[in-house]
């Protein structure tokens, strides 16, 4: 069962979860073999390569990966955590009015999200996108964010996130309220 479909609330996703995704988990980047990634983007075939390691060493990013429980040496998919903040004059003028004086909030970035050519269109994206809206949720616990920003690389990869709710701020910038985030049967 996908995110999108359910609609029974958080105790019917976590057993549909359960039951249908046993096989996967998201974790921190480790020792795996980034070459064997392929996602069909060169560009993000080449940062997850050449950067990605490099920008979790040098704290600039934090990097998860998704892998299979029973071989966790397999990179399927991976994406990006990292902060930033944002103009509330860029902020569509009903949310703004919630940031009050404050012309700059803070928020998390997804700068990148991507899948194995192999397993796409099998609802991985979805699953780890929602992962990455988890761990954004529930970092606001220590450090609160205005909202989740996703950067896409094209205008499918936008079409992907607004199946979500996620709203275009400017160019290839999305946005998602911390507050609409909250209120999504998230996986924990
Ligand atoms: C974009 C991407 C992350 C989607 O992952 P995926 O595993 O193929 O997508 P899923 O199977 O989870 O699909 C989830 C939903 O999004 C939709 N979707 C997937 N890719 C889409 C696209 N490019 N445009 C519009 N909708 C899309 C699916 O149809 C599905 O909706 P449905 O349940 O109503 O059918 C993946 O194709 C990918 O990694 N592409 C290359 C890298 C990339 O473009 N990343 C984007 C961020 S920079």
């Amino acid at each position: 069962m996908r995110w999108s479909e359910q609609r029974s609330g958080i105790a019917g996703w976590c057993v549909a979860n359960l039951k249908n995704r046993p096989k996967y988990i998201v974790k921190p980047l480790g020792k795996q073999d980034r070459a064997a990634f392929s996602c069909g983007k060169a560009e993000l075939d080449k940062y997850f390569l050449e950067r990605a390691s490099r920008d979790v060493r040098e704290k600039i990013t934090a990097v998860f990966v998704l892998l299979r429980q029973e071989d966790e040496d397999t990179v399927l998919g991976y994406y990006t955590l990292s902060s930033l903040y944002v103009d509330t004059g860029e902020i569509p003028e009903k949310l703004r009015k919630r940031t009050g004086r404050y012309r700059q909030v803070g928020a998390t970035l997804i700068g990148r999200l991507a899948i194995a050519t192999a397993i796409q269109k099998t609802g991985m994206g979805e699953f780890l996108l929602m992962d990455a809206l988890a761990r954004s949720l529930q970092a606001t616990k220590t450090v609160m964010s205005f909202a989740v920003l996703v950067d896409a690389m094209d205008k499918q990869a936008e079409a992907f996130y607004r199946k979500y709710g996620f709203i275009v701020l400017r160019d290839n910038r999305l946005f998602l309220p911390m507050k609409t985030v909250e209120r999504l049967p998230l996986p924990r």
